[in-house]
């Protein structure tokens, strides 16, 4: 700051003689001076004093001068001290201003007190100016923008604060609401986010995330020795909660489809009564499923789907799936004939198989429960005899491998939604050393499992939806 300089401008009296040539009489004035000269002129010099010199002003100036520097003197420190304050305002405001512009720029999170505190600073610097300016008779205008600027660095906070509530305070808030009922949650169920209400047929999900241990519903009709077959529950979409079971335990030996039993609830399947038994001929392997009470399996000796209508046990279309291999070319691991593998989820029917040109990877393909056409079909990476078996919920098929005699793991999946396929690991309990089908059933969230003779339930729990 420039010091608002008092120019003082000091007369000094300078009194001049003024000489003047007349003839009068040296007696009357002290400072008369006069000759004669040669030719006998009188000539003669006196000095003239300014009668209307006024020694009072030149004494009032005087004093006059003496109390202007003494105020100029006074002003000087004053203006001294105010400069040096307004250098430590002026280091704090470029400061503060700093401050902001970082927090403008950087986007990371600052907190309600930051901006309490710049607040706090803003609002003492406001309060020193005015202060200074009350001090400082008159208008000035350093202080005047110094007033200014404080006064847009307070806009600018309020500015960023109301911005930053709007955001990242508001949001932070929420989050923190969030969790907090998230927490409430989780303990109201006791335990963790992967058992929640998922209603039926929903997809809302984010896929598989955990199996119950096997729940044994029976041994199958037959008897021990028929260790291979399948079971499961119609799913028809437009009667989703209708209670349909259906059993069926292959001939002896671990090939033909030809006996299968329904029954109308799982007490009458329980307790062996009921049942209605039909024959049909022959479907190959335990690959076989239920869907809008049609029955869908592999045509024996054939690469060709049958759709068998449950009312008249009739095979009322058959139709060849393209490329498909058959007559037990790839299987599953310890499961013959099964080059066909029928599965039903929330969106339709679907049948997993395997190509010569996919050289025995799974091949997964959407069929038209109606034509038997294929809609759309899906190459994996995963080799199918190395499979004990797969199912597919929400158009993600799961694949399970054995690990010992008494366990398997769900170790694989293929999201035909988005193309992605990749390894997970859930652990699944069996009763006997091997499965030979598992279906699943959209409503109930369960799967039926064919496990060396026997029948078992599974529930199935899912991962909370990712937003
Ligand atoms: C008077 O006047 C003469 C001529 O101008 C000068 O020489 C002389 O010094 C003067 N004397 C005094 C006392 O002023
Ligand atoms: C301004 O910031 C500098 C460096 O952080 C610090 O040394 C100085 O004391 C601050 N000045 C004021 C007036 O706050
Ligand atoms: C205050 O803010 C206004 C508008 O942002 C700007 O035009 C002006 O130059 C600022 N004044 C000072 C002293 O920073
Ligand atoms: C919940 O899941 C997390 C991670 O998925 C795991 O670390 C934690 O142990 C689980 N808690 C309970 C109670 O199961
Ligand atoms: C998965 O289910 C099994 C069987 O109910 C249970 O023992 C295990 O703790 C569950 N795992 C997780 C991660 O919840
Ligand atoms: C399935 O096939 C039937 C009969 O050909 C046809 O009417 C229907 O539109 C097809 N559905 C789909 C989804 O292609």
């Amino acid at each position: 700051m420039k010091a608002k300089g008092l120019a003082l401008l000091l007369a000094f009296l300078h009194l001049q003689t003024t000489p003047i040539t007349a003839h009068l009489r040296s007696e009357l004035f002290s400072n008369f001076n006069g000759s004669v000269d040669d030719h006998g002129i009188c000539t003669c010099s006196v000095v003239l004093p300014d009668t209307s010199f006024p020694a009072q002003k030149v004494e009032n100036l005087e004093i006059t001068v003496s109390v202007l520097t003494e105020k100029f003197e006074k002003e000087l420190t004053k203006v001294k001290e105010y400069t040096k304050m307004m250098q430590l305002f002026e280091q704090r405001l470029l400061n503060l201003s700093i401050k902001i512009r970082v927090m403008e720029e950087t986007s990371i999170s600052y907190n309600k007190l930051d901006f309490e505190l710049l607040k706090l600073e803003v609002s003492e610097m406001q309060k020193l100016v005015i202060e200074l300016k009350s001090s400082f008779v008159g208008s000035n205008v350093i202080i005047d923008q110094l007033e200014l600027e404080i006064r847009n660095i307070t806009l600018l906070v309020q500015e960023l604060e109301s911005l930053d509530k709007n955001n990242i305070l508001a949001i932070r808030r929420e989050i923190v609401a969030l969790k907090n009922r998230l927490k409430e949650c989780e303990e109201f169920r006791g335990q963790n986010n992967t058992d929640f209400f998922i209603p039926p047929g929903s997809c809302g999900h984010g896929g598989v995330a955990n199996i119950s241990k096997p729940f044994i519903v029976q041994l199958n009709w037959r008897g021990a020795a028929y260790k291979y077959g399948a079971w499961g529950r119609d799913y028809t979409p437009m009667e989703p909660t209708k209670t349909l079971y259906w059993v069926a335990p292959l001939s002896t030996g671990d090939r033909y489809l030809e006996y299968y039993r329904l029954y109308d609830t799982m007490d009458d399947l329980q307790l062996y009564k009921y049942a209605r038994e039909f024959r049909i001929q022959y479907g190959d392997g335990s690959g076989m499923v239920i869907y809008n009470n049609f029955m869908y399996f592999n045509y024996y000796s054939t690469r060709d789907i049958a759709k068998l209508d449950l009312n008249t046990n009739t095979v009322t279309l058959r139709k060849n799936l393209p490329n498909a291999v058959y007559n037990n070319r790839f299987s599953y691991a310890g499961v013959n004939w099964q080059d066909m593998d029928f599965a039903v989820d929330e969106t339709g029917l679907w049948v997993i198989y395997s190509t010569e040109a996919s050289t025995g990877n799974i091949v997964i393909s959407k069929i038209n429960d109606t034509s038997l056409e294929v809609l759309n079909t899906w190459q994996t990476m995963q080799y199918k005899p190395s499979v004990t078996n797969a199912f597919i919920v929400c158009g993600v098929l799961y694949a399970i491998r054995p690990m010992n005699t008494r366990k398997e793991e769900i170790f694989y999946y293929y999201d035909t939604n988005t193309g992605r396929e990749g390894r997970m690991s859930i652990i699944m309990d069996k009763m006997l050393e091997k499965i030979q089908s598992v279906n699943y059933h959209p409503l109930d969230h369960k799967l039926y499992v064919y496990n060396d003779a026997y029948l078992l339930t599974y529930d199935l729990s899912f991962q909370q939806e990712l937003q």
